[in-house]
């Protein structure tokens, strides 16, 4: 073998990435970067070669590395395998593909393998292998026995995860459910939940709306809502109000969270659709006012996000139903407000409306308010008139001489005389006149005279005042009485002179006010007063004195 030519090969290998990846001339090299062995186990490192036409092996070593030195662990040549003194020599062996065999592998073993092969004239290759052993842990989880607290701000063990003989050193992350869990309590953002939170699952203008966004991570992520890319709503905690939703409100929203420590982005959206009815129109808008028997057709539409129902309602009553209001062969009491009611069947409390005002050319119809009953001479009263009718009609009063406000809508004239009674005006009365082109129409007031001041109802008065006075004063004459026996009995009985007989105690000396507590007492059971006195009754003859000791015995 030429020393120069080993030397010239070396210097190749230095300045080429790799020795193996040469020409075809050259001697090809394969071994695996990294093998995984588990400690007790085998496992084995091949090392591939192809050597040059008309060459063959001259031999094939492997060595690993201890400390930046390495060290020789067998050769194969074509005379046979000579194992080398390592602390490797029993449990290693050659394959006849050169692939090195570790037997019951051990921690120590994980290291670096060098495969060199010699191929006479065609020179040397060598490539290195790094052996990875592990061990899979064993695992045992304690629960703590003594029950687990739960509240909300103290920490309390729940079990307690022990590994052993795990090779490297694991690592133990415990998992609830499927979600693992981090140290200190914080668990990244895996789940987000995005819900419109309103009065009810059809939504209207008006209603007040909140979107909830919630990720189940801990600490509590920052949330980003917004509706269009780069409109971002100002959404404190994930939650964003819409206090009067409007049907431009509609559309979908998204929420954003994002969590730094996992890098970790979650998105949710929601739509939101807000059910609304445009204001009504009225077509024709307006029209000539109609002279009696004409006919008019108006027609009421509106725009809404779901299916609408259309009524006519006039002075609160429905008068037509659908969009069309028809009305043929119009009288005077045809004219008024008429209401284009819209409703929402699918959604409760969806209504708009717009009404219309309906002229029909009419002499007046004329209705008084008399705004008291009775009155008195020299007294300020006041009266109103109010006529409907068009054109607008004028209202005269037959007592010129009191003030007259008029205040007026469509058609109508509501016109309030205030008057000074005069006994001329009790005679008369008042009248009130209605006019217009078409015609006339006069209210009658009769005033009527406020009875005399002292009327039948004011003497049952008395009469039913006077009548309690005679009770009090019987009453508190009774108790008078009672009182003043009650003071003779007792002074008699202290004295003596009264036979205490059983029933006649029980009867007499009983004062009044005992009554009311003997029969609360009786259902308590309790109080020996009572006691003694139904004993007394019973016939036992003890003496207030044992009842007294034996409420104390009780006591104690
Ligand atoms: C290999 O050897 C054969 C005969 O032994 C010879 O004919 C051939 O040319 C050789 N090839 C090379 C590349 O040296
Ligand atoms: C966990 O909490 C302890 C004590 O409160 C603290 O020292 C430690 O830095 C925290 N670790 C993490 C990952 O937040
Ligand atoms: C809303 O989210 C769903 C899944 O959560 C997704 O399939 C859909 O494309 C999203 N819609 C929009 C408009 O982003
Ligand atoms: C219109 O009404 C008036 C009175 O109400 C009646 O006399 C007349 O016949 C009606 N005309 C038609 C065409 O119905
Ligand atoms: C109206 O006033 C005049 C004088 O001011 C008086 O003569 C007349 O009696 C009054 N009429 C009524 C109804 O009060
Ligand atoms: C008609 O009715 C509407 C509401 O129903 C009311 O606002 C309006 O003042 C009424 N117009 C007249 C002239 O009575
Ligand atoms: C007419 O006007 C008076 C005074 O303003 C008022 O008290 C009364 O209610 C009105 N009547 C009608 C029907 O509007
Ligand atoms: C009021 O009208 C009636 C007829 O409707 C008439 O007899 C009376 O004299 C009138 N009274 C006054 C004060 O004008």
């Amino acid at each position: 073998m030429s020393g120069r030519r080993f030397v010239r090969f070396a210097l190749g290998c230095v300045f080429l990435a790799s020795c193996s990846s040469r020409g075809a001339n050259s001697l090809e090299l394969h071994v695996p970067k990294v093998v995984e062995a588990e400690v007790g186990k085998e496992t084995s490192i091949s090392c591939n070669f192809v050597i040059p036409e008309n060459s063959s092996y001259a031999y094939v070593k492997w060595f690993y590395m201890e400390k930046s030195e390495r060290k020789e662990i067998l050769s194969k040549t074509q005379d046979g395998v000579d194992l080398k003194e390592s602390d490797m020599k029993d449990r290693v062996g050659i394959s006849d593909e050169f692939a090195l065999s570790i037997s019951k592998v051990a921690p120590r073993d994980a290291r670096t393998y060098w495969c060199q092969v010699g191929a006479g004239s065609a020179g040397f290759a060598e490539k290195q292998a790094e052996l990875r052993v592990s061990k899979t842990p064993e695992t045992s989880v304690t629960v703590v026995s003594d029950g687990i607290g739960a509240s909300k701000d103290d920490l309390s063990q729940i079990a307690t995860c022990t590994s052993q003989n795990g090779y490297p050193t694991p690592s133990i992350t415990w998992y609830k459910d499927q979600h693992p869990l981090y140290p200190n309590g914080t668990d990244p953002s895996e789940n987000i939940d995005f819900v419109i939170d309103g009065p009810g699952k059809e939504l209207k203008e008006g209603d007040q709306v909140t979107l909830r966004c919630k990720a189940d991570g801990y600490p509590e992520p920052d949330y980003t809502i917004f509706k269009v890319e780069d409109q971002l709503l100002n959404a404190p905690g994930g939650e964003l109000t819409l206090e009067h939703v409007k049907k431009e409100d509609s559309g979908t929203y998204y929420c954003r969270v994002f969590d730094f420590e996992s890098m970790y982005e979650l998105e949710a959206n929601v739509t939101l659709s807000v059910n609304y009815i445009d204001v009504p129109t009225i077509t024709p808008e307006h029209h000539e006012a109609l002279k009696e028997g004409e006919d008019l057709e108006l027609a009421c539409d509106a725009k809404g996000s779901k299916p609408l129902e259309f009524k006519w309602k006039k002075k609160g009553k429905v008068v037509s139903r659908g969009k069309k209001l028809s009305l043929f062969n119009v009288t005077h009491e045809t004219l008024g407000n008429y209401s284009c009611v819209v409703t929402m069947p699918e959604v409760a409390g969806l209504v708009h409306s717009k009404h219309v005002f309906v002229n029909v050319y009419s002499k007046p119809s004329l209705t008084g308010e008399m705004h008291q009953e009775y009155v008195r001479v020299n007294e300020l009263i006041s009266l109103s008139c109010i006529a409907v009718a068009v054109p607008k009609a004028t209202i005269l009063w037959s007592a010129p001489n009191g003030t007259s406000g008029h205040s007026h809508r469509n058609g109508h004239v509501n016109s309030t005389l205030q008057i000074r009674v005069t006994p001329e005006l009790l005679k008369s009365g008042i009248n009130c006149t209605a006019q217009n082109n078409l015609g006339l129409a006069e209210h009658h007031f009769s005033l009527q005279k406020r009875p005399d001041p002292t009327p039948p109802s004011t003497r049952i008065d008395k009469e039913a005042r006077e009548s309690k006075g005679v009770i009090i004063v019987a009453v508190v004459v009774g108790i008078l009485v009672i009182a003043v026996l009650g003071a003779v009995l007792y002074f008699l009985h202290k004295k003596g002179k009264l036979p205490c007989g059983r029933s006649g105690k029980q009867e007499i000396t009983r004062p009044e006010a005992h009554k009311d507590e003997i029969v609360v007492e009786v259902k308590s059971d309790k109080l020996p007063e009572e006691a003694g006195l139904l004993q007394g009754a019973n016939g036992e003859k003890k003496s207030a004195g044992d009842q007294g000791e034996k409420y104390i015995d009780l006591r104690n």
